[in-house]
């Protein structure tokens, strides 16, 4: 039977890879960005989409209002959106400012956004069957430079063991999928450099950089059946990366 799925960040990257494969199956798919024309482009076949900055309460109440009416139930809520805020601070001279801009924009984008979705959307979620995925980043377990961005993402990790404790008596999942470099994305803003791809690559076992459709096979295993009993967990997609040589 079709289902139900949400995904934020579905315009691009690795959301809009989960949305083919869940599309692909028949399911109904609502893409959710800031920006509207890239949810348009997107071309996934039968989806609807919905044009929100998903950090702001009042834009994340209108998600909520339209999924109740279009959608009513949700089967599966994939957390795609996110990003590094590193260029935030461009334009502050004080470097407390600066701290506080990229530590906030890294939290808004990667924590806020998830939060608030869920939050909006749980009571909707599919109970028994329902799941809730979340993208987290090997920068959780192993920094990201800043600190901030890395920081962002590990806080999902305790709001997912807490959200599987409470959803697992209504037979709903909850888990987090940690990626590490993957291209054919908009995360890095344009080409990486050659040097700094090959340092990336060079972490993995796999010797090799991340797909989006990588990242999106182990969604879609995630919200099958057959992943039923697997919950509360954080599942790396990284070749390794996080173990490094
Ligand atoms: N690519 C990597 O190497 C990598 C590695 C580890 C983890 N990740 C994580 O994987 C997830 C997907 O990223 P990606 O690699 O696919 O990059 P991407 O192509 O840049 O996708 C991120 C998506 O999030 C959306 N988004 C960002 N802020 C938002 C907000 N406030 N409200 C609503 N939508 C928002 C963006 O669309 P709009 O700009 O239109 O809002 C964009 O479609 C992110 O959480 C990222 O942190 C990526």
């Amino acid at each position: 039977m079709a289902r139900n799925i949400v995904i934020s960040g579905g315009g691009t990257g690795i959301g809009l890879a989960a949305a083919r494969v869940f599309a692909a199956d028949g399911d109904r798919v609502l893409l959710l960005g800031r920006r509207r024309e890239v949810l348009e482009r997107a071309g996934v076949p039968g989806a609807e989409v919905y044009a929100a900055d998903l950090a702001e309460p009042a834009q994340v109440r209108g998600v909520a209002r339209f999924v109740a009416e279009e959608f009513g139930a949700v089967d599966v809520l994939v957390h795609s959106a996110g990003g590094s805020a590193a260029d935030a601070n461009t334009g502050a001279d004080d470097p407390l400012d600066a701290a506080a801009r990229v530590w906030t924009g890294d939290f808004r984008q990667n924590t806020l956004t998830s939060v608030l979705l869920t939050e909006a959307l749980k009571d909707r979620l599919a109970d028994p069957g329902g799941r809730v995925l979340f993208i987290s980043s090997v920068a959780a377990f192993r920094g990201s430079g800043s600190g901030s961005y890395a920081a962002a993402k590990a806080a999902l990790h305790p709001y997912a063991h807490d959200l599987a404790r409470q959803l697992g008596p209504r037979g709903v999942t909850v888990n987090v999928v940690a990626p590490g470099y993957v291209e054919d994305t908009d995360f890095f803003g344009g080409p990486v450099a050659r040097e700094r791809r090959e340092r990336l690559v060079a972490e993995t076992s796999t010797g090799r950089a991340g797909t989006p459709g990588d990242v999106a096979a182990t969604l879609h295993w995630l919200a099958s059946p057959a992943a039923g009993h697997v919950t509360s967990q954080i599942i790396q997609v990284n070749g390794g990366a996080e173990r490094g040589h």
